[in-house]
């Protein structure tokens, strides 16, 4: 299985922060945001991994991550996304480097407290169509929201001003190859973006949308609410953990 981290965008909203750098490099606790989401791989056994970046300060991400020794990898590929195309357009840039795999999406903002391991596991089971996590929250309108009908899901909304349930649709995705011929078909939504809402919900009509629930905590870190509660949940974790050793 791939491994691809969707870290472009101009992080426009958390501006002044990412005036001068890029959103995925910001803080999180003790870490810069990007590595949770490389680490969220690597536990998971995916050693081939692609970031997908952009926007002004994308050497950066080389500098800090370099061929990604840290995490224990012997290398790590990058690849640059030009403006905000949108999620799914992002996704298009992985092509070459999924190279018919079954895959593993993360966006470069998502945070969990535990292991994709078992998920990952259940996709490379299934072999086939795509997989997705979702997760009950407080707040489901700031994300997709699945509207789930018994163990299937009937649909996807994107931001839905009066959610059909609090199942968010967090920003881990498993795909199969054919994802890119999904993609080549959708038209630009009205943000002018092509959604990664409109692939999912592709795979629904298909019947070939899977999900598990997501155990564990688990948020984005791209408006300034959600990056201080990442900061929070993170902190936690850490303490806990130093409190066991
Ligand atoms: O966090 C989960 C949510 O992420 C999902 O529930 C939504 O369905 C999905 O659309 C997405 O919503 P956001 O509004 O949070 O997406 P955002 O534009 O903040 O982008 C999230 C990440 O995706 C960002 O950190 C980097 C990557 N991205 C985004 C865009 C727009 C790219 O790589 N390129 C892009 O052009």
């Amino acid at each position: 299985m791939k491994g691809i981290i969707l870290a472009g965008g101009l992080g426009t909203r958390m501006y002044p922060l990412t005036k001068v750098t890029n959103k995925h490099l910001l803080p999180v606790y003790d870490r810069p945001m990007i590595y949770y989401p490389i680490e969220m791989l690597v536990e998971a056994g995916i050693r081939d991994i692609l970031l997908v970046t952009g926007g002004n300060n994308a050497g950066d991400f080389l500098r800090l991550l370099g061929n990604g020794k840290e995490f224990g990898l012997e290398h790590i590929n990058y690849t640059y996304q030009q403006g905000e195309g949108g999620i799914a357009a992002a996704l298009t840039l992985a092509e070459f480097f999924a190279d018919n795999h079954l895959m593993c999406v993360i966006l470069g903002d998502n945070i969990i407290e535990g292991s994709i391991t078992a998920y990952v596991q259940n996709f490379e089971a299934q072999g086939k169509g795509a997989k997705i996590l979702l997760k009950e929250v407080e707040d489901p309108q700031r994300f997709g929201v699945a509207e789930l009908n018994g163990p299937r899901i009937a649909s996807i909304e994107e931001k839905p001003a009066v959610p059909k349930s609090r199942y968010a649709v967090t920003g881990i995705y498993m795909y199969d190859p054919s994802v890119f011929d999904i993609i080549r078909t959708l038209t630009p939504s009205s943000r002018g973006e092509l959604e990664i809402t409109d692939v999912n919900n592709a795979y629904i009509a298909r019947g070939e949308m899977t999900y598990d629930l997501l155990e564990g905590w688990w948020t984005d870190a791209g408006t300034f609410e959600s990056l201080q509660k990442a900061t929070n949940l993170v902190a936690e974790r850490r303490l806990r953990k130093a409190a066991r050793a």
